[in-house]
């Protein structure tokens, strides 16, 4: 048995399970009229209902025992003080630094690293200044118009994902476009709408080493230096963001054009370092740093709130109870904010990079489940496509909605619309519709008999699905920052529950290593190939047929 599941509280949790397995949320809804007060919490504008999970004040206690009995208060501070905690690779996991608006130093072995973020802040707020009011002018001398990222993974969604949140705080004469996918298609559909002299490209990749980036790089460059006529138009066009100088410096950006981070910040949780210069130029530095506040500020709450009244905390927690006690296995997370479009492939990397581990942190294989499976679809439209089988199908699928307040375009009654959408979701996934509900409902309609009875079964829903609901005002730049340190921390209290390392990702690496060995031979076929039958197959397959 491993340290988690002998401590107390998993033991009692399992006895607890059994107990409550029964138990429907509807029951505990008529039991006790404060169950919405109880299990509700509010924070900077941001309202967390949590009364609709198969919980009771005894499993959010045991729950927040088992946070305590696996050191999580301790393994939070040693996160913040800048400890080595991404022990595989030996780094700290500092990126809440990145975002430290309060003037108390941060140190890493020993020094403080606030001087460095805030210097690299300052250059990113002359950069994007300068673009924005056009003191930075392409190599023709025409303002810049386009913004191009060229990343993958952390160094694409985070921004991305940003930039399309806070459309409405940007300007129609700037635009911002991701490039991350080494599909051709990719690029070249981008480059068609813009134009080169009025374009910026930003070549965003912590290692600089990864192959679908440069690839894309390499073609933008060749493709602006075609169009402009001179390689000496690049220096004017492209930007880097990096921790690797050595590779950008060899790429052919100068000093000057490339903005640091540190190894201290890993790729999903970059957003917030100058991997965020694609969300500073579209939208002005000022707003950049309202997004750092706003994770700043759920940064304090996370360090400093009680177990129980914390709102990372709670959502882990209740991750943990879904996945390890009912045996989940996905969780859904719907925006009903059409702005929030890319926040679940966002939180895709950041969860399942993070969590899809199974070894723990003393290099034994565990004997429990850690990270779910998350997906999602800005709501309503999922409503019309894989809702039915939340409702109806065998699993249980535990699933966040997330909802503004105030739409950033009240139109008639759309937000009316979406917003009842959305909360009559959350509650038909726990009430569901009971066979007695459904019997009255095909009567008042005018069924009886046979046909009734033959109908009946499909007309049920089982219900006692969990969900939270997340509210907040508008989004916001610090609404968001908030939204996106909440689910970060939500990531790291369970790594810490399932001991393992949420901050280094070896399992990418196999599919690199063989995508390396396998492109020379897509390239030019070899005598022999010496994979796997299948593989070889598929090899030789494309060599047969390509020129047809
Ligand atoms: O291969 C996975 C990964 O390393 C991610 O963790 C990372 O966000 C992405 O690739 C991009 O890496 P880089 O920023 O170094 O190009």
């Amino acid at each position: 048995m491993s340290k988690v599941t002998r401590t107390p509280a998993w033991q009692a949790l399992l006895q607890h399970h059994k107990d409550i397995a029964e138990l429907t949320m509807r029951q505990m809804f008529d039991d006790d009229a404060m169950r919405f007060e109880k299990f509700s919490l509010q924070l900077d504008g941001i309202f967390l209902d949590y009364s609709k999970n198969r919980i009771t004040t005894q499993t959010m206690q045991l729950l927040m025992q088992l946070a305590q009995q696996a050191a999580l208060p301790a393994h939070t501070a040693a996160m913040f003080k800048g400890e080595k905690i991404n022990h595989t690779e030996q780094r700290a996991a500092l990126h809440t630094a990145l975002r430290n608006r309060s003037n108390q130093p941060v140190l890493f072995e020993g020094r403080d690293v606030m001087p460095a973020v805030h210097s690299v802040l300052a250059r990113m707020r002359s950069f994007s200044d300068a673009v924005r009011n056009g003191t930075h002018l392409g190599f023709t001398g025409k303002a810049i118009t386009d913004i191009i990222n060229i990343g993958i993974g952390g160094s694409d969604l985070g921004p991305l994902m940003v930039c399309q949140a806070l459309k409405p705080y940007g300007r129609d004469e700037l635009r911002a476009h991701f490039v991350s996918n080494v599909d051709a298609s990719h690029l070249v559909e981008i480059l068609k709408k813009v134009d080169a002299s009025s374009t910026l490209f930003v070549i965003s990749s912590k290692t600089f080493t990864t192959q679908e980036t440069l690839t894309n790089a390499h073609s933008a460059r060749a493709w602006l230096v075609a169009q402009l006529g001179d390689e000496a138009a690049v220096a004017q066009h492209f930007v880097a963001v990096s921790t690797n100088l050595a590779a950008t410096a060899q790429f052919g950006i100068a000093a000057q054009n490339v903005f640091e981070f540190w190894d201290w910040v890993g790729g999903r949780y970059s957003l917030w370092s100058a991997i965020g210069l694609p969300i500073a130029l579209y939208l002005g530095m000022d707003q950049f740093e309202q997004l750092l506040a706003g994770g700043h500020a759920m940064d304090e709450h996370f360090r400093h709130a009680p177990l129980e009244k914390n709102m990372p905390v709670i959502l882990a927690m209740l991750g943990v109870w879904y996945g390890n006690f009912f045996g989940d296995t996905s969780s859904g997370l719907f925006p009903y904010d059409f702005y929030l479009n890319r926040f679940a492939a966002f939180l895709q990397q950041l969860d399942m990079e993070s969590n899809g581990k199974s070894i723990d942190r003393d290099g034994k294989p565990v004997d429990y489940d850690t990270g779910m499976v998350v997906w999602g679809e800005s709501g309503s439209n999922g409503q019309h496509a894989f809702y039915q089988l939340i409702h109806q199908g065998t699993r249980m699928i535990p699933a966040d909605f997330l909802v503004a307040l105030r739409s950033h375009n009240p139109l008639g009654d759309h937000h009316a619309i979406l917003l009842a959408n959305c909360f009559a979701q959350s509650a038909a996934l726990m009430l569901g519709k009971t066979k007695h509900e459904a019997r009255a409902e095909l009567n008042a309609q005018g069924l009886h008999g046979e046909a009734l009875e033959k109908l009946l079964p499909h007309k049920v829903f089982q219900g006692n699905n969990p969900s939270n609901t997340l509210l907040f005002e508008q989004l916001n730049p610090h609404t968001l920052g908030m939204l996106i340190a909440l689910y970060e921390h939500k990531v790291f209290v369970q790594s810490v529950i399932w001991n393992i390392n949420p901050f280094d990702q070896w399992g990418v690496e196999l599919g690199k290593q063989l995508a390396h060995k396998i492109l020379p031979e897509i390239q030019h076929l070899p005598d022999e190939l010496k994979h796997d039958a299948s593989t070889n197959g598929l090899i030789a397959y494309y060599h047969q047929h390509k020129s047809r």
